[in-house]
């Protein structure tokens, strides 16, 4: 079985996919700032304490992950951060911990990947967002990081084709993650309002199964239904 990174590894849609390769047989190195709220351990899970905006530290850790491992199968590029409001109230540091996080480290962690999922016929799959691919007010920065992200796999998948990777883009809607404890809005709980994590990591597992020679190169989950709730602003973690 493989050997896969996935950022984001503490919650939500990366923990699930971390479930889900483990599921799988593989073995997972996740990367994230803080596990203290993850309730899950393996013995093919490997917890990575890694900020993705420090890319130095992203560098080294990645390094030591590839001499240990000796080889890569599956980069999950999934670690982001949202913030939302009208633009004018987004900080410049709010901004640069979206950039950096959601476009450049996915962007410099592929850079140093790509060796080694050469060598394997690996896969790089992104967890960008339908924010990459329609409007959404009071999210215009957000949507921008991950229009980047979009556009940049598109290209990827085009210049290394030839050596055999797969690169993979995932687009949910709303999912019902920690990802909304910062905004003041939130998906419905609604059964058919939100994508579930696990329908994410269940769209990974399609991915990795299709047949060598085809790529499912864009993946759209949406809910059935529209549904956002408005949070009470005394319950609003800021
Ligand atoms: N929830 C949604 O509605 C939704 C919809 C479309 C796309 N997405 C995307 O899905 C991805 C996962 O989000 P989620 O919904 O699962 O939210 P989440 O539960 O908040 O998970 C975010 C993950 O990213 C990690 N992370 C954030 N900043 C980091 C940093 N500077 N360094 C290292 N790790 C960092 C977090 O770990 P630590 O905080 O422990 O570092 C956590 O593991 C994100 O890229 C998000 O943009 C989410």
């Amino acid at each position: 079985m493989g050997i896969a990174i996935v950022t984001g590894a503490s919650s939500g849609i990366g923990l699930s996919v971390v479930q889900k390769l483990v599921d799988m047989g593989h073995t997972v190195y996740g990367f994230a700032r803080d596990f203290g709220k993850t309730d899950f351990s393996h013995e093919r899970f490997r917890p990575v304490i890694c900020d993705m905006t420090d890319l130095a530290a992203l560098e080294d850790r990645t390094k030591a992950i590839l001499a240990e491992a000796g080889q890569l199968d599956i980069l999950v590029n999934n670690a982001g951060v949202g913030y939302f409001g009208p633009h004018e109230t987004l900080s410049p540091e709010k901004l640069r911990e979206m950039t950096l996080t959601n476009l450049l480290a996915p962007m410099a962690l592929t850079r140093m990947t790509l060796r080694p999922l050469r060598d394997t016929k690996g896969f790089v799959i992104f967890v960008a967002s339908t924010a990459a691919l329609y409007p959404g007010r009071f999210g215009s920065a957000y949507g921008a990081t991950k229009a980047g992200l979009h556009q940049f796999a598109l290209s990827l998948f085009d210049e290394v084709r030839k050596s055999g990777i797969r690169v993979v883009t995932l687009y949910p809607d709303m999912t019902r993650t920690r990802f909304y404890d910062r905004a003041d809005f939130e998906p419905d709980a609604d059964f058919e309002c939100h994508i579930a994590p696990e329908c994410v990591a269940d769209a990974v597992e399609q991915v990795l199964n299709q047949r060598a020679g085809t790529v499912i190169t864009q993946m759209v989950l949406r809910p059935q239904r529209i549904g956002v709730v408005k949070k009470r602003r005394d319950l609003t973690v800021t």
